[in-house]
């Protein structure tokens, strides 16, 4: 095998990455022969091309630029769970009324590789040390049993609620064998669907392609806007088109809260007859590793964390808030008929990003395309905990504060069903702690919830028990209770006295 003879050294010469084979000499011949194999399935031009695109798109003038094209997404496009109280049982009922009728599905991007976790296994099947060691999948699907089970009794229909998944390469094996080993948590097998994202070589700031060894390309997964070439690939639109699907909710992995499918957002998107819609928290902290939903050229984008400059993070309203303060909680609603067309028509028009040598495009890319867009906020306490990195001292979005989030959650809707916390002394464990410090927010718009006497009462509630804290009056009103507390399908449990 000489890359010469062949026309591959050429080919890589013409694309400017003669020094992929700068170690040819040193691979045996079964390495060479393996390593011209992917060399010559890779579309060197294709990939120059993205590149090329990418860096225009996000050259230091450009980003001031796109500064001052920037405006905040306007009020009448937004619906908020806290402000349109009167609004959200017509949203949830008709959320509720969608899924019944089969026409919901939920689609999760689980291609992401874990890498600020630290661990090699697909961050979904990570256990935050919950009382019921349940791993974020499992919380997400025992949650999408829930919501179906509300619907089929609420119009005592039987309905469906399929789950696509998308996975890399790298998880695809492991996250489907998971799965399969626990009886893909209650739902049916045929209704969790796995689908894999595409693989782009890692590129250098000069855009040159790195080698991951001598003979073998460093690839990685090509974004999580990577989700609309996967879709087309393997004929998702299609079996979304033959199970009547009308509404799709996309969200990332690492929300240990999300509300998978959540019938009010759905609802709020159906009535406001919406293509595509977001979800939103407000964000507080200019520097928060959160993109912000808004207009650019009065078109809505989300721009990423990085791809702000930190003067306009940092613009405050009149009223005080950060003037960019919707924060993306990485929620998406989108009608079928625009999925479809994003995959058909729009897929190749989108603009690749730079980050971290990687040239992927965003999910949230297409944005620019619906014809109705809204976004609908909601509070971060009940809504968003993303687990990003491992535990250290310090550290935010880590497993432990991802579970101390969960429980203080569990632990509201246990107050809130008129249920009690009593500690040792036999004493009311107050609503709000006296140092005020339970559900308290640091500056940079994260819990506050560290070592010492802010850690949450111990509380867990199973999602086959409770979608969003509804049906627990029967369970604990009027009753005291000793944390640690786990309630489940199979009753109320007190385990040992507090201790975390
Ligand atoms: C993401 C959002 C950001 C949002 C934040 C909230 C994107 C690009 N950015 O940032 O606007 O404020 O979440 O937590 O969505 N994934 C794939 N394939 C890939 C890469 C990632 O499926 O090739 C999936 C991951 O599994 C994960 C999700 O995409 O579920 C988010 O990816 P990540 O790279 O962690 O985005 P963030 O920087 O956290």
């Amino acid at each position: 095998m000489d890359p010469n003879a062949s026309g591959l050294a050429a080919r890589l010469a013409e694309a400017g990455q003669s020094h992929l084979l700068q170690f040819w000499k040193e691979l045996s011949p079964e390495e060479q022969g393996d390593f011209a194999l992917d060399l010559q399935n890779m579309d060197f031009q294709e990939i120059n091309g993205f590149f090329r695109r990418a860096m225009e798109a996000s050259g230091g003038s450009k980003q001031e630029k796109m500064d001052g094209r920037m405006e905040p997404v306007p009020r009448e496009v937004l619906g908020s769970v806290t402000r349109d109280r009167e609004s959200l049982k017509g949203w949830e009922e008709e959320g509720l009324r969608c899924i019944s009728q089969s026409k919901v599905a939920v689609l999760l991007l689980a291609g992401g590789q874990g890498t600020r976790l630290g661990v090699s296994y697909p961050k979904g099947m990570y256990d935050v040390g919950l009382p019921s060691h349940k791993t974020l999948f499992q919380i997400q699907a025992e949650r999408i049993w829930k919501l179906q089970q509300l619907a089929e009794q609420k119009h005592s229909i039987k309905c469906c609620l399929p789950w696509y998944i998308m996975t890399s390469g790298r998880t695809m094996a492991s996250t489907k064998e998971y799965f399969s080993r626990h009886n893909y948590f209650g739902l049916e097998k045929n209704n969790v669907i796995f689908f894999q994202q595409g693989m782009l070589p890692a590129m250098d700031y000069n855009g040159k392609v790195i080698l991951e060894n001598k003979g073998k390309l460093s690839m990685a997964p090509d974004g999580n806007g990577g989700l609309y070439r996967a879709l087309g690939n393997q004929g998702i639109p299609e079996d979304m088109q033959r199970r009547g699907i009308e509404f799709i909710h996309v969200y990332c992995v690492d929300n240990i809260l999300v509300k998978v499918a959540d019938p009010s957002f759905i609802g709020f998107c159906v009535k406001k007859g919406a293509d595509c819609g977001a979800k939103v928290v407000e964000k507080t902290n200019p520097t928060e590793a959160v993109g912000v939903v808004c207009k650019v050229d009065g078109l809505y984008q989300v721009v990423e964390y990085s791809e702000i400059t930190l003067a306009t993070a940092e613009k405050r309203s009149a009223d005080g808030h950060l003037t960019f303060n919707a924060g993306n909680v990485a929620n998406h609603f989108f009608s079928f008929s625009f999925l479809r067309d994003i995959v058909q028509k729009y897929e190749p028009e989108l603009q690749h990003h730079v980050a971290q040598k990687k040239i992927p495009h965003f999910v949230f890319d297409i944005f620019q395309f619906a014809k109705t867009f809204v976004v609908y906020e909601v509070l971060r306490e009940d809504e968003f905990y993303p687990l990003k990195n491992a535990d250290s001292q310090d550290a935010k979005d880590t497993p432990t504060t991802a579970r101390h989030a969960l429980m203080s959650l569990h632990r509201r809707w246990l107050l809130n069903a008129g249920g009690h916390f009593i500690d040792e002394n036999g004493r009311h464990v107050p609503a709000i702690p006296r140092d005020g410090s339970a559900d308290s927010f640091t500056d940079d718009g994260n819990r506050n919830l560290k070592d010492g006497t802010d850690l949450p009462i111990k509380c867990e509630i199973s999602p086959l028990v409770s979608y969003g804290g509804e049906g627990l009056e029967e369970l604990v009103k009027g009753r005291e209770f000793h944390p640690t507390l786990t309630i489940d399908e199979h009753g109320v449990h007190e385990l040992v006295k507090n201790g975390v």
